[in-house]
């Protein structure tokens, strides 16, 4: 592999600032000075430095965003922006890819990784991981009726539906809406307005607030993100090993 390629790759710095790190004499391998971006290495023996540091080979990277309205969930996009146009040049990386889909009204947390294995497990329908949301939801909204989710209900074309819980936060008099927890074992497409509008009801607002034992970081504003911490991302690789008995 080029060590050029290695070092962006390693999130170092961007194509540029990679090549002014190699021009100015800062990146060694195997002791000695690069002097070409094209020089060949092998990133699993040879010993890459930047500076004092050793650039230590990295195959999988984790990333929570909390994902803003307005950008679609996917890799690229003709017209719109998308979740992977929120990465600065120094962490992007062309095999990200989101897990799973938010709507483009939907906001709240969204893992993206290069790692295939644990997002196929994250998805796989058998190991129901669960993700929480809010809804801000058109209307007053019962105990009762939400209470209904839990039976598995039905929705209007037919898609028959796992139990789901559900919990009204607040209902908001003045305005009429009502804010509503609830939390799903599987991903159908617009599945929480879809289970909304067998209420007769619409939701307004969507966010994710957990995706199987990942929450919305405290602080993480609509359109940031971050590495997952080590602890983190154990938890969703348990989360993602677990499947659960029918
Ligand atoms: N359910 C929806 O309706 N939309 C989402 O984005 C996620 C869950």
């Amino acid at each position: 592999m080029r060590v050029d390629k290695f070092l962006h790759a390693m999130r170092i710095g961007t194509r540029t600032q990679v090549r002014r790190l190699i021009k100015d004499g800062h990146i060694m391998t195997n002791g000695e000075p690069v002097i070409s971006g094209k020089q060949q290495i092998n990133p699993g023996s040879d010993a890459v430095f930047l500076d004092d540091e050793q650039v230590r080979y990295q195959q999988y990277f984790y990333y929570v965003m909390n994902k803003p309205v307005g950008v679609i969930t996917a890799t690229s996009d003709a017209t719109a922006k998308t979740v992977m146009d929120l990465f600065n040049a120094t962490d992007y990386r062309d095999d990200l890819f989101p897990v799973g889909r938010l709507d483009k009204d939907t906001e709240g947390v969204l893992v993206i990784t290069n790692d295939g294995a644990l997002s196929h497990a994250l998805l796989a329908p058998a190991h129901h991981v669960t993700k929480v949301y809010e809804a801000e939801v058109t209307g007053e909204i019962t105990a009762d009726q939400v209470a209904g989710f839990n039976d598995g209900i039905t929705l209007k074309d037919g898609t028959q539906l796992q139990p789901a819980q559900a919990e009204i936060v607040e209902f908001h008099e003045i305005e009429d809406f009502t804010t509503i927890r609830i939390m799903i074992h599987e991903g159908k497409y617009h599945q929480v307005k879809r289970m909304v509008g067998t209420l007769g009801e619409r939701v307004v607002q969507l966010r994710r607030i957990k995706f199987g034992s990942l929450e919305l970081p405290v602080g993480l504003l609509a359109g940031n993100y971050r590495t997952l911490t080590d602890d983190e991302l154990v938890a969703l690789k348990t989360a993602a090993d677990q499947p659960v008995a029918e």
